[in-house]
C-alpha cells in the first residue's frame, strides 16, 4: 500500500471533508494507495481547532508556506477563497508538491492562465480540480452509457446545480458573495465547474454562449448590524451550442442558481439522444432515469441505482450513497490516478487543468454576453 502524505490549506467547510474522508480510508477495499494526514494550515485560530481536536498529532500551521517547507508534505488539498487560488496553488506547485486545487481554480481568466502556465513548468507534480458530483453511482452509469456511445446522436443536454438559501435577503453577507474574493463571475466560479465536469469529460464543448445573468439581492446584512453590497451574481442561466465528436451541434443548458426556491443542492444532468436519454439529480439520489429507443414505444424506466461506486467499497449495495462519499471517491480518484499515471475510467477523474481553462472561457464568455445582451463565441 503506497502513503501519500498530505496537507491542507484552508481548514474551513471543505478542509474538513477531506480529512474526514482520509480518515476512514479503511472504507474503501480495492485501492493499493492511501493518503496519510500530516498537516494543516489556516490563519483562522479557530478552523484549526476542530483538526486539533480531531487529529492531535498533525502539524498545525497559520502561514501555508511553513506548511509547503515540510518535505514531508508529498501533496496539498487547497480549500481557500477565491482570491487566492492564484498565489497559493502556483506556491504549491514551485514547492513540487501535487495539488487537488478547489474550483473554480482562480478568481478569473487570467488567474487560471497563470496557474496552467505554472502546472506547464513543474509537469512532474500531479494536478486536478475538485468536482465530485460525477463520482455518484447512477452519474457513473451515465459515465458508462456516454463511453459505449449509447445515447446516438446528442439532442440536448442540460445540466444544473440549484441552491436556494439565498432567497432569505437577511442571510448575512460571506465572502462568496463579494466580488473581491469570489470573483466576477458570481454563482459560475461558485457552482459553475461542477455542472461542467461531465459535459467537457464527455467531449462537449461549448462554442458560443447566450447568458443571462441575475442580482436578485443586490445587499445583505453585514453582520455588523449594517448592510453591505452584494455585487455577485445570484444565478446563471448558460444556452451553449455544443459539439461533440460527430460535430453535429446541440443546445447545451448549464445553470447555475444561488437562488432557485426549494432547491437544498440540487446537481443534476439530463441528456437527450436519439437511441437513449438518462436523468439524474442529487435530489433523488438513488434514482436513475433512463429511456432507450430501438424502435417501437417510448417510456421512461426508473432505477434505484444501490451503492455501486468507482472505488469499490465495505457498504452493501443496496445502501444509499451520499455527499460524503462522493467526496472520498473523488480523492480515491485523485490518488489512484496520481499513483498508477491513468485513470480508471473515464468518469472516474477529477477535472483536469485544461477542462478548468474551458470553464473559465466559458463564464468570461457568459459575463461577455451579459454586458452586450447577445450570444458571444468562444
Ligand atoms: N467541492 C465542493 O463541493 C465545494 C464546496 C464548497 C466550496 N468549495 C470551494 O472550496 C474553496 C473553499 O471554500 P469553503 O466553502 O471551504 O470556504 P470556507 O470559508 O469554509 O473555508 C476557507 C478557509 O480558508 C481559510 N484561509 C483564508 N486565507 C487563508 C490562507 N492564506 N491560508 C490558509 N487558509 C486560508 C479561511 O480561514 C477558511 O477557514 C473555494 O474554492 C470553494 O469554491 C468546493
Amino acid at each position: 500500500m503506497k502513503t501519500v502524505r498530505c496537507g491542507i490549506i484552508g481548514c474551513g467547510l471543505m478542509g474538513r471533508e477531506f480529512a474526514s474522508a482520509a480518515a476512514r480510508w479503511c472504507h474503501l477495499t480495492d485501492l493499493d494507495v492511501r493518503p496519510e494526514l500530516v498537516a494543516c494550515c489556516d490563519p483562522n485560530e479557530a478552523a484549526l481547532g476542530w483538526f486539533q481536536a480531531s487529529f492531535p498529532a498533525i502539524k498545525r500551521y497559520a502561514d501555508y508556506r511553513q506548511l509547503l517547507s515540510e518535505p514531508e508534505v508529498q501533496a496539498v488539498y487547497c480549500a481557500v477563497p477565491h482570491h487566492l487560488h492564484q498565489q497559493i496553488y502556483c506556491d504549491i506547485l514551485q514547492a513540487g508538491k501535487h495539488l487537488l486545487g478547489e474550483k473554480p481554480f482562480g478568481i478569473d481568466q487570467a488567474a487560471n492562465d497563470a496557474i496552467l502556465a505554472c502546472a506547464a513548468r513543474h509537469k512532474d507534480v500531479f494536478v486536478r480540480c475538485s468536482s465530485e458530483f460525477p463520482f455518484f453511482p447512477a452519474v457513473q452509469r451515465i459515465g458508462t452509457m456516454i463511453e459505449k456511445d449509447a445515447f446516438g446522436t446528442i439532442l440536448e443536454v442540460s445540466a444544473g446545480f440549484l441552491h436556494s438559501s439565498d432567497l432569505n435577503p437577511t442571510k448575512p453577507i460571506n465572502w462568496k458573495r463579494m466580488v473581491r474574493f469570489n470573483g466576477e463571475y458570481g454563482c459560475m466560479g461558485d457552482l459553475g465547474m461542477h455542472v461542467c465536469h461531465v459535459p467537457f469529460r464527455a467531449g462537449w464543448t461549448p462554442r458560443n454562449v447566450r447568458a443571462v445573468l441575475s442580482n436578485i439581492v443586490p445587499e445583505r446584512p453585514d453582520g455588523k448590524g449594517g448592510m453591505a453590497p452584494c455585487e455577485t451574481w445570484d444565478n446563471a442561466t448558460l444556452l451553449c451550442e455544443a459539439t461533440g465528436a460527430d460535430k453535429k451541434p446541440f443546445p447545451l443548458t448549464l445553470k447555475m442558481q444561488r437562488i432557485a426556491p426549494g432547491e437544498m443542492n440540487t446537481w443534476y444532468l439530463e441528456i437527450k439522444g436519439t437511441k437513449a436519454c438518462a436523468r439524474f439529480s442529487t435530489k433523488n439520489p438513488k434514482r436513475l432515469e433512463l429511456l432507450e429507443y430501438a424502435g417501437g414505444e417510448q417510456a421512461w424506466r426508473q432505477i434505484d441505482v444501490g451503492y455501486e461506486p468507482a472505488f469499490k467499497a465495505i457498504t452493501g449495495g443496496i445502501f444509499e450513497f451520499g455527499f460524503p462519499d462522493a467526496i472520498q471517491q473523488m480523492w480515491a480518484a485523485f490518488l489512484d490516478e496520481m499513483h498508477h499515471g491513468r485513470a480508471r475510467n473515464r468518469f472516474a477523474s477529477c477535472v483536469r487543468p485544461e477542462e478548468t481553462a474551458l470553464s473559465h472561457r466559458l463564464f468570461s464568455a457568459a459575463l461577455e454576453s451579459q454586458r452586450r445582451q447577445s450570444t458571444v463565441a468562444l
